[in-house]
């Protein structure tokens, strides 16, 4: 068994801490700034008070008090807890983008191999059945070389109006730019499907929908708006989705009146209009990649779409495979023979296809001593936000290839 601390206790922070109990972990300190999510802290995990710190200074002045750090702060509060976790002996499981500059990245990991601590960031889709079957059928070589992926990230009209429109992910002086906060995922996948580093790119996109004066606006909060029938009517969706309401618990009962007061309030950013925001995040993007290897991969990223998933078509020399995260099947074709569907639906869970829990598995193999490196290591995560870094260069000059 090993302790663990928080650092954000928020939507990932509390959801790795829920697999981490599952598995016999202990949770022995929780930091920060927002008082509120204590309480959950405090109710399902029992921590005292002296346990609980809302500065990051007060808790790295505490000394070490875990084995093992998480750190799910947002975006750009990930480079100091992360540094001075490690100085201070903790292992750290560090959520995605590793930070939001090159820098930053490299001061990570340039620390991790300092200390010799050891940082798991936060791929999990590497972990999902879905990915893992691929790279199985590519590395089995039957199919021959991958000659070309095409990859595209549906982040879904509704899920783009919560995070990227109204939510954390809104603003790129907040958080970051839409490729690297939604799609270093993506491009991890790309390059462990394609198992080379990417050598050059090019990359075009544009904030074309969710912008403050779009003639489909009627008021400044859905509340105050007449056109009850809009898709991105915030009360209705929060009715509908309560997962989605972002409070760090909502109650069992009375959740409906809960939800209308939360969303009926001119101080909660989720009751904007989306075309009253301070959003300026792309709501679309393509990245064309050669790869050393010799492969080219494709990455669409789009708000416009009905679902929320990613579908990949990984073209090969001697065969092709298809897949939709929704359908949880492969199609897969050996070039001459007859197409086999692989059905992977019993081996899907919730979030990220099953990838968060097989992520958390590995995190206790790690931990506890039967495995030695992980997968997504902070060098091997390095190579997508490199090409992150690029593409974004390259789509602030208009789809200038750019080395990686
Ligand atoms: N791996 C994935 O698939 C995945 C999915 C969603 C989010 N994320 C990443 O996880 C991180 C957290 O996202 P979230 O959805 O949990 O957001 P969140 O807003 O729910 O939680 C972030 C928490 O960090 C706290 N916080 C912020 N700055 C802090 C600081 N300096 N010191 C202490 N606490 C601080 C906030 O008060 C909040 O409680 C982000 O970097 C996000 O991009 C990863």
């Amino acid at each position: 068994m090993f302790t663990y601390a928080v650092i954000g206790f928020g939507a990932r922070g509390r959801k790795y801490s829920a697999f981490l109990k599952e598995r016999g972990a202990k949770l022995t300190a929780v930091c920060d700034c927002d008082e509120a999510v204590f309480s959950v802290a405090r109710k399902d995990y029992g921590l005292e008070e002296r346990r609980l710190f809302v500065s990051a200074e007060e808790f790295f002045a505490a000394g070490k008090l875990a084995d093992l750090l998480i750190v799910s702060t947002t975006d750009r509060a990930h480079t100091a807890p992360a540094v001075q976790g490690m100085r201070l002996g903790y292992d750290i499981l560090l959520e995605k983008p590793i930070a939001t500059s090159r820098e930053e990245c490299e001061l990570i990991e340039r620390t991790a191999q300092q200390t010799r601590r050891r940082v798991i960031v936060c791929h999990v889709l590497r972990y999902s059945p879905f990915f893992r079957k691929i790279r199985e059928l590519i590395g089995s070589g039957a199919f021959g070389r991958v000659v070309t992926i095409n990859h595209t990230e549906n982040v879904g009209y509704w899920h783009f109006a919560h995070s990227f429109v109204r939510g954390n992910w809104r603003n790129e002086s907040e958080s970051t730019f839409m490729l690297l906060a939604k799609c270093c995922h993506d491009l991890d996948i790309l390059v462990y499907l394609i198992g080379a580093d990417c050598s050059s790119v090019s990359s075009m996109g544009a904030l074309s929908w969710f912008y403050p004066g779009n003639p489909e606006k009627g008021a400044d909060f859905c509340f105050e708006c007449g056109k009850k029938d809009c898709p991105y009517n915030a009360e209705k969706f929060y009715l509908a989705n309560p997962l989605w309401v972002k409070v760090p618990a909502l109650p069992q009962a009375g959740r409906e009146e809960f939800i209308r007061n939360w969303i009926n309030r001119r101080e909660n950013p989720y009751a904007r209009c989306v075309y009253a925001c301070d959003n300026d995040v792309v709501d679309h993007q393509i990245v064309d990649m050669q790869f050393e290897n010799g492969a080219t991969a494709h990455l669409t990223l789009t708000a416009f779409t009905k679902d929320f998933y990613r579908n990949v078509k990984v073209c090969m020399e001697k065969g092709v495979i298809e897949g939709d995260m929704r359908d949880k099947t492969l199609r897969v074709c050996h070039f001459g023979q007859e197409e086999e569907i692989v059905d992977l639906s019993g081996s899907f869970s919730d979030a990220h296809g099953g990838g968060d829990a097989r992520l958390i598995d590995d995190v206790c193999e790690i931990m506890e001593g039967r495995k030695a490196f992980s997968e997504t290591s902070v060098s091997a995560s390095m190579q997508s936000h490199k090409i992150a870094f690029a593409a974004e260069e390259s789509r602030k000059s208009g789809g200038e290839l750019k080395k990686v």
